[in-house]
């Protein structure tokens, strides 16, 4: 069971690359089901994740080939399957992408029920209302979500969001895409990582407006085709390593790096003392003097993102001051607090807020995580205690962090892997 070791102290300085978005990448590859032709991604990082989307594309019969050199997938189809196993699905929740494509394009598809994870019980109910507005029969029985298509195939529906779901507008965008007549997603995500899968649809050959919206509107075309696309920057990814400098008061150059694509996170840093700077190819992070202790809720984009709350409260541990830190998103997102308070963090947990009263020094000691942003909370924490840390259960972090031990080393910080 691999394990990262830090000691801490050494202020980071130097540039690191930001690769493409996980979170990207795992919904532009079941896209590739729509197609009749190869879709070729580029920029692709190289994640555990992507290898086990590339397993379950396979699995459905796809022609997946993932050259990490080159950083490009090559996925063709068509697919010959349509169930998306249980042992995959356990693995990554992202895999319940390939139910709207795959009723879209083949009429039906078989895909186990996500199930829960650490951070929350994470349903996909509003994946399935949206299919059944189009006209889908769903039956969920053994586990197992079972989707037809009408005759006719799927049809063109207003479809609004009572809460705002990336995977819901992802999987919907994705079917309207073949559907016959016009969709209407309202109160639609707004993530970057959405607008980069409309626009790689539209490359495809797919008819979307409202790109960047809450409203997109599509209108269904007979068929799809491959198409070559980059897969845009990861921000979240950019927006730890923002922290990583910050933390340890060095200077980064985030090479790559967008600010609008950081939303509330770049406002949030610069309030709480960290300068962000635009420059033509990324962002230049320095702590300015000291850090000092900012309030915030996570949103939906452009709020501040959840996936940087644990990134976020770790910096916040360090501040001086207090910061009230509310997880709007998930019911379960604070895992990293008794790991973080094991490392000297005064942290009070009240419901879906935590209270952080900065300390002056964190110290080292042996940790682990449950989930992929508690567990790089605890090594941003680890870069700056005094002493040794080790983080157990790295595999979390593999999901979705390319190299990070490598990156981190690169800018000075004294990290390394153990076996
Ligand atoms: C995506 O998950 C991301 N994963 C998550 O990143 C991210 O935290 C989340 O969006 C929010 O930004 C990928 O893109 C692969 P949601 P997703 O549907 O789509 C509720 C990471 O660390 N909901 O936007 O599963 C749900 O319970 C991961 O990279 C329903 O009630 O998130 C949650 O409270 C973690 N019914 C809220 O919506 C549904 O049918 C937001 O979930 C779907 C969601």
């Amino acid at each position: 069971m691999d394990r990262i070791r830090i000691r801490g102290g050494k202020p980071l300085s130097g540039s690191i690359s930001v690769s493409g978005a996980k979170n990207a990448v795992l919904a532009l590859m079941p896209s590739a089901l729509l197609a009749g032709s190869a879709l070729h991604l580029q920029n692709v990082p190289n994640l555990a994740d992507v290898a086990t989307m590339t397993a379950l594309l396979q699995h459905l019969g796809m022609d997946v080939v993932h050259d990490k050199a080159a950083r490009t997938l090559a996925l063709a189809g068509p697919a010959t399957g349509n169930e998306a196993p249980y042992d995959i699905v356990r693995k990554m929740r992202a895999s319940v992408l390939v139910l709207g494509p795959l009723v879209a394009r083949h009429g039906v598809a078989r895909v186990s029920l996500p199930g829960g994870c650490a951070i929350g019980t994470r349903p996909v109910d509003l994946h399935l209302k949206g299919l059944e507005a189009m006209g889908a029969t769903i039956t969920v029985e053994a586990g197992y979500i079972e989707a037809r298509a009408p005759a006719g195939g799927l049809k063109g529906a207003r479809i609004i969001f009572p809460v705002v779901s990336v995977g819901a507008t992802e999987n919907l965008l994705m079917a309207a895409t073949l559907a016959d007549g016009e969709t209407e997603l309202v109160n639609a995500a707004r993530e970057p990582e959405i607008e980069d899968l409309a626009l790689c649809l539209i490359r495809m050959g797919a008819r979307i407006e409202g790109i960047g919206t809450d409203r997109l509107r599509v209108t269904g075309v007979a068929a799809l085709t491959g198409a070559t696309h980059p897969v845009v920057m990861d921000r979240i990814e950019a927006g730890t390593y923002a922290c990583a400098a910050a933390i340890t008061g060095g200077e980064v150059f985030l090479q790559g790096a967008r600010l609008d694509h950081l939303g509330a996170v770049a406002r949030v840093l610069r309030e709480a003392g960290v300068g962000v700077n635009e420059e033509p190819a990324g962002l230049r992070i320095a702590r300015m003097n000291g850090l000092h202790g900012v309030d915030v809720v996570t949103e939906p984009f452009p709020g501040f993102a959840t996936d940087m709350q644990a990134q976020f409260m770790a910096l916040m541990c360090v501040a001086q001051g207090a910061s009230m830190v509310t997880e709007t998103i998930f019911e379960n997102r604070f895992m990293h607090v008794p790991e973080l308070a094991r490392m000297g963090a005064r942290i009070n947990v009240h419901g879906a807020s935590a209270i952080v009263r900065g300390v002056q020094k964190l110290s080292g000691a042996p940790v682990m995580a449950t989930d992929l942003r508690a567990s790089v909370s605890l090594v941003l924490a680890g870069l700056a205690a005094q002493g040794e840390t080790v983080v157990n259960r790295v595999y979390h972090l593999d999901r979705g962090y390319e190299r990070l031990e490598e990156k981190l080393a690169a800018v000075g910080a004294d990290i390394e892997r153990l076996a």
